[in-house]
């Protein structure tokens, strides 16, 4: 694996590759690798034939000072990680290399996203979307893969993306792939490490809330009582404080309204775990015939 903190380094290697038509594929992380980047990774070795994945952690999608602060930082493990899922090039720059011209410039401001940032992250975390549409954006003028890989994990992130890229009218090809989780079923987040003990056991509930709510829209239940019925057991469970519990239509992002034919159908979450912030979701499964 070759590592760059330049784009300047990274583009002339880059641009040679697909001049001898090579496929690249890309997975955007901001570092604190776990297995569910790992996947995103190895799911680009085997599909593409130049894998980049880039390590930023992005000032501009912070909404919080002391999350930035936080937010852990692993390079060496990181890249170790990287070596073993055979990533090809790395790429590892400082803020000034990402943001040239400073951070103020933002092209995707001028984009409508409409409800896909109104709501849920959008109204927890304002401006978030706003810094992970400029950074992807950036990062995929520097990069221009074939195929990008997202995690479903940040299922509203991936939503913006793609929005984001039919509005500048990119080709470039979204590829989500399943979240990965602990055996509890709580879903790899760098943030994960962030927890004390107690927090890492409490946080093992989540996903069996939002399995309960996938449950009951199974069998029929209306959606805003699941959604309640979740909120107040995981505030009754110790530690969790949930933010929301929403059921959605999984294009708009809008409340699902009982009954409505949608193309997917989705819940998430988002539950404070003492100081650490946790979001997760779940895909209904089609019902059977
Ligand atoms: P980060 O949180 O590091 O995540 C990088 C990618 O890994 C995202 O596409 C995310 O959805 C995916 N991912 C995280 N946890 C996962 C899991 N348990 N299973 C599967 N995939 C998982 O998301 C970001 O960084 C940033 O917002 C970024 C897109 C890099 C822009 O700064």
């Amino acid at each position: 694996m070759q590592t760059f903190t330049t784009a300047a380094e990274l583009t002339g290697l880059l641009s040679a590759a697909r001049r001898r038509g090579q496929r690249i594929g890309f997975v955007p992380t901001m570092g604190a690798l776990h297995r569910g980047h790992a996947t995103l990774v190895r799911r680009s070795v085997e599909e593409q034939d130049l894998t980049v994945v880039s390590i930023f952690v992005n000032p501009t999608q912070f909404t919080e000072g002391a999350d930035l602060t936080a937010y852990p930082r692993t390079p060496e493990a990181d890249i170790a990680l990287l070596e073993a899922s055979g990533c090809h090039f790395l790429y590892m720059p400082g803020v000034e290399d990402v943001y040239p011209a400073g951070t103020a410039e933002r092209l995707t401001d001028r984009l409508e996203f409409g409800s896909l940032t109104t709501r849920m992250e959008g109204i927890q975390r304002p401006g978030h979307f706003g810094g992970v549409a400029q950074v992807v954006h950036r990062l995929l003028e520097i990069v221009d893969p074939h195929v990008l890989y997202l995690g479903q994990k940040d299922y509203q992130q991936v939503a913006v993306i793609r929005r984001m890229i039919e509005l500048i009218g990119s080709r470039v090809v979204v590829s989500t792939v399943p979240t990965v989780r602990e055996p509890d079923g709580l879903a790899l987040s760098s943030r994960n490490r962030l927890l004390q003990p107690e927090e890492r056991r409490a946080a093992g509930a989540i996903n069996g809330q939002l399995a309960a709510v996938v449950a009951g829209l199974q069998v029929g239940w209306p959606a805003r009582e699941l959604e309640r019925i979740a909120t107040a057991t995981m505030h009754q469970l110790p530690l969790l404080n949930p933010e929301y519990v929403e059921v959605f239509d999984g294009d708009t992002l809008l409340p699902y309204q009982d009954g409505d034919p949608v193309r997917e159908l989705v819940v998430a979450t988002a539950v404070r775990v003492g100081r650490v912030r946790l979001i997760d979701n779940r895909i209904v499964p089609p019902a059977q015939p």
